[in-house]
């Protein structure tokens, strides 16, 4: 597993370390921020359901294909279609956008995530006011530009130092102490949620009662497309973080440990938030706001070791997902420009803090899409609903009908059963409901 040590890409030196930072770059603010307010938005327990295929059918055979080309090809996304294809191969645009799409993603989620660090030195003085006026606190720091990007720049800076430590001392050592950490505290956010709070049962009922009258159209194909941005799919996070795995490896089984993981933590999330929306009769459906504007309203009568709590939470699970965006870029700089780990992390860690400017000054608005919009929205829609579904059928078409991929010698009958069933859902179902998204995201259908 520790494949070639001494060597300057670096290697997990543990499964289990593999496994965590895996699990630490899927989970982020898209389990504990964003899949609670869109389940929230699209009604509950029916889209819950379809987001729970569409990680069966979208997910889970693409991240098969991730890890197969990252540790096939031992390489960074650009490098590994290179190495597998030839130097001149078109596929390699594939890793181009998907490093291009770290890059831009990394930039608006390390706002995000400065907001979430900020909240908790504001839980730890303690949320106090009527309902209107924390909401409207929020609304006052959403549009303090200055402090915006002072969190962001201490996120930033944060990522960075972890980086440049690289593999095992950094992201593997990281993300060892902070996975566990996270879901510890999450269990307990949610069991307070069930047993201590009065909306505990109906959380459960709201979130896994289906009501299908209440899913739209439109609920469908965003159960889709959170599936990508949950698993960190469709640009290459999982190419880079497989490229670090030996190669002896079952990679079904891998695939499967770190959705069904994920999904669960996203699951704890909601039961935990949405005990907390029902005990105080909040509107399930407020939509991105509901974390910071709405919680903290609850936080005011919880006190602040479950608001601290959550807020910790939140930022850990974002710096483990940051760090794996971050190192998808660093990578491709290290193998294929031959610069060192400081120099990449520094330098384009510096040029994606500079982007992350613009996404934290809310009220710079440039038009896009027949209205004027922050940069924070565009950078969200375009590599959510463009870039990562884009790269996401790229990968899956090429492991599906480029490499052909054969099962690994050795294992058991199941696990052979288990593999092929992952790959005939590969090759037909999960591109066509890939391509129903794009077309989705255009406006097409
Ligand atoms: N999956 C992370 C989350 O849910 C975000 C993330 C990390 C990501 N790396 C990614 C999303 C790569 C898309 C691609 O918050």
């Amino acid at each position: 597993m520790t494949g070639t040590p001494g060597t300057s890409r670096g290697n997990w030196g543990s499964r289990i370390g593999f496994i965590l930072a895996a699990v630490g770059s899927a989970v982020g603010l898209g389990n504990i921020w964003k899949f609670p307010y869109i389940t929230g938005v699209y009604g509950g327990g029916a889209f819950v359901l379809v987001y729970l295929g569409c990680i069966l059918i979208v997910g889970v055979p693409i991240m098969v294909a991730e890890l197969i080309i990252g540790s096939k090809s031992q390489k960074n996304p650009v490098g590994a279609f290179r190495k597998l294809r030839s130097e001149k191969s078109p596929w390699q645009l594939t890793g181009w956008l998907g490093v291009a799409a770290g890059f831009i993603i990394l930039s608006f989620y390390s706002v995000v995530a400065g907001r979430s660090m900020a909240y908790i030195f504001k839980a730890i003085k303690g949320f106090t006011g009527s309902a209107n006026e924390i909401q409207s606190q929020y609304t006052v720091f959403l549009g303090d530009s200055a402090l915006s990007i002072l969190w962001h720049t201490i996120f930033m800076g944060l990522t960075i130092a972890i980086v440049i430590r690289g593999i095992q001392m950094g992201i593997e050592r990281w993300s060892k102490i902070l996975m566990p950490a996270l879901v510890l505290i999450l269990l307990g956010l949610s069991f307070y949620g069930i047993f201590f709070t009065t909306g505990g049962i109906k959380a459960l009922s709201f979130l896994f009662k289906p009501n299908f009258s209440q899913l739209s159209a439109e609920g469908v194909l965003s159960a889709m497309g959170h599936a990508f941005f949950t698993l960190s799919l469709g640009m290459g996070a999982m190419i880079t973080y497989g490229s670090y795995l030996g190669k002896k490896i079952n990679y079904a089984k891998t695939a499967a440990t770190i959705c069904l993981l994920d999904t669960a933590i996203a699951l704890f999330a909601g039961i935990a938030i949405f005990s907390l929306v029902f005990q105080y009769n909040v509107e399930p459906s407020v939509g991105p706001g509901l974390i910071f504007s709405t919680l903290p309203v609850l936080f005011a009568q919880t006190g602040p070791i479950i608001s601290v709590s959550f807020f910790l939470l939140l930022t850990f699970a974002a710096l483990t997902s940051a760090i794996s965006l971050l190192e998808v870029v660093v990578s491709y700089f290290i193998d294929e420009r031959g610069w060192s780990r400081t120099r990449s992390t520094l330098l384009l860690g510096g040029a994606i803090y500079l982007l992350g400017i613009l996404a934290a000054i809310d009220n710079l608005k440039v038009p896009f899409r027949g209205k004027p919009q922050p940069f924070f929205d565009i950078f969200d829609f375009i590599t959510t609903n463009y870039m990562l579904p884009v790269g996401g059928l790229l990968i899956c078409v090429f492991v599906g009908w480029v490499m052909k991929e054969k099962l690994p010698p050795g294992g058991s009958k199941s696990a052979a059963f288990f593999y092929r069933t992952v790959m005939f859902i590969l090759r037909y179902l999960t591109p066509i409901a890939v391509i129903i998204i794009i077309l989705h995201g255009l406006e097409i259908i």
